[in-house]
């Protein structure tokens, strides 16, 4: 076992570059299941949930390969579905997309729990209400959910009751080679919904108005291969950006799409953080003091509850006091209790974190309790005076692609340590 062990308190400086997004790599690696065909993925981030992802397609018979340049091959042709290994399924919540992507390839499922961070109840009864209106018969037990669709999928109309990124997802999986054609309304909108759109698309799939709240899925009878660059990594990037501002230094992130950062480019505007856009890079600069702000996590466009927990890190050495409600997940507030072993001033009330601006942190042992959190406590870190360590790493591996090695480029004093056990 490893922690991170960071001395703080040196701004960071310099370039560092984006990797492709965690939650579209993973939705479209799954998506590979409905290709009887060669996919090559670009830009594929390497970061445990992926590597997961693509053991677990192996052991259902897929051929996975990795090229030279990083990309990697994934043929399904031979891939059998109700076989994937529990044991790895129960260790990601993405691992749900097996359900939308085995009925749509098999016309049944079968599929063990999905695990992932633990944010109290994360139902998924809006994906069961979907994959029941294209005919799906779902069984739910401890361990599997089972759906047998004995009159074949057939496209049709849904109104989702919560907007959800997962259930949207696992609508497109299970639709685009159904008979018919399905409209998803109050569908999620998030970049990686577009990408994963796109990607099927390049498959052959006919899927309109992704990025909007009305998608309609048009059926096809079967999808070819293609090769894919994944988008880059919206969250990564402000994750980037708030360890820029945290430790007031200037850095210039790469491969970013400036328009999917905006509600994160405002709140940090607001703060009094400087941001500069370019094509596909921003520049972050921050003077000090830093602001207090209000803020609401939204679904996108609004600001992204996976950049909840960064922003708090923030919050808590900018002046003044400040308001952050959460609106998308039941729980994500478990790592604030960490974050006062370091100094922050913060008192929790529901969905609602009150934050007391402190003029700075100390170093202190500390938990990732999840992955966002694990992001909050890394800028935390770098931010603090003397050492930080933090353990259960294995969160933040999920879904930063190399975050010490990027963050000791740009000037950061972080190490991996392995943990001495008597
Ligand atoms: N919800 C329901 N019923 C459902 C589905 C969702 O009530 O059937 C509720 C959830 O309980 C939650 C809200 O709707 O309160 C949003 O859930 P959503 O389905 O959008 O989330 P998810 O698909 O489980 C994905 C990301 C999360 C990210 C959320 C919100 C993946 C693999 N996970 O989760 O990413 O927080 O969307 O944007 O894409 C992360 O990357 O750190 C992470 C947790």
């Amino acid at each position: 076992m490893e922690k991170i062990v960071i001395r703080g308190g040196k701004p960071l400086n310099g370039s560092v570059v984006i990797s492709g997004m965690k939650n579209a790599a993973l939705g479209i690696i799954f998506g590979c299941l409905l290709v009887k065909d060669k996919i090559t993925l670009e830009d594929l981030p390497m970061i445990s949930d992926v590597k997961l992802s693509l053991e677990i397609l192996r052991r259902m018979g897929a051929e996975v390969a990795e090229n030279a340049d990083g990309s990697v091959v994934i043929d399904c042709t031979n891939a059998v579905g109700g076989i994937s290994p529990c044991d790895l399924v129960k260790k990601m919540r993405a691992s749900y997309y097996l359900l939308g992507a085995e009925l749509g390839r098999f016309g049944r499922a079968k599929v063990g729990r999905s695990g992932g961070c633990d944010f109290g109840t994360r139902p998924i009864d809006q994906h069961i209400k979907g994959f029941e209106a294209l005919g799906g018969v779902v069984t739910l037990s401890d361990d599997y959910i089972r759906i047998e669709a004995e009159n074949g999928i057939r496209g049709s109309e849904l109104f989702f009751d919560v907007i959800t990124v997962g259930g949207t997802i696992n609508m497109l999986l299970a639709a685009v080679l159904a008979e018919g054609t399905t409209v998803i309304e109050n569908a999620a909108k998030e970049p990686h919904i577009v990408d994963v759109a796109n990607f099927l698309n390049t498959c052959g799939a006919v899927i309109t108005g992704a990025g909007t709240d009305t998608i309609k899925i048009k059926g096809v009878k079967e999808l070819h291969g293609c090769t894919y660059a994944i988008v880059p990594d919206m969250i990564e990037a402000g994750t980037y950006m708030i360890a820029a501002a945290a430790t007031r230094g200037c850095l210039r992130i790469e491969n970013v799409i400036p328009k999917h950062l905006e509600s994160i480019t405002a709140k940090l505007v607001e703060m009094g953080v400087s941001v500069d856009e370019f094509d596909d890079a921003i520049v972050v600069s921050a003077p000090d003091p830093l602001r207090h702000i209000n803020l609401k996590t939204l679904p996108y466009p609004g600001y992204p509850t996976d950049m909840q927990p960064q922003i708090c890190a923030l919050l808590s050495i900018s002046e003044g006091t400040s308001h952050l409600i959460e609106g998308v997940i039941e729980n994500r507030f478990r790592y604030v209790e960490e974050l006062r072993r370091l100094g922050a001033s913060i008192e929790v009330n529901g969905k609602t974190a009150t934050i007391n601006g402190v003029s700075g942190l100390h170093g202190a042992r500390v938990r990732a309790v999840d992955l966002r959190a694990g992001a909050a406590m890394v800028i935390a870190g770098l931010a603090s005076d003397g050492v930080t360590e933090i353990e259960d790493i294995h969160h933040i591996e999920r879904g930063y692609n190399d975050i010490v090695g990027k963050l000791k480029k740009v000037g950061a004093d972080i190490e991996k340590v392995e943990i001495q056990t008597l």
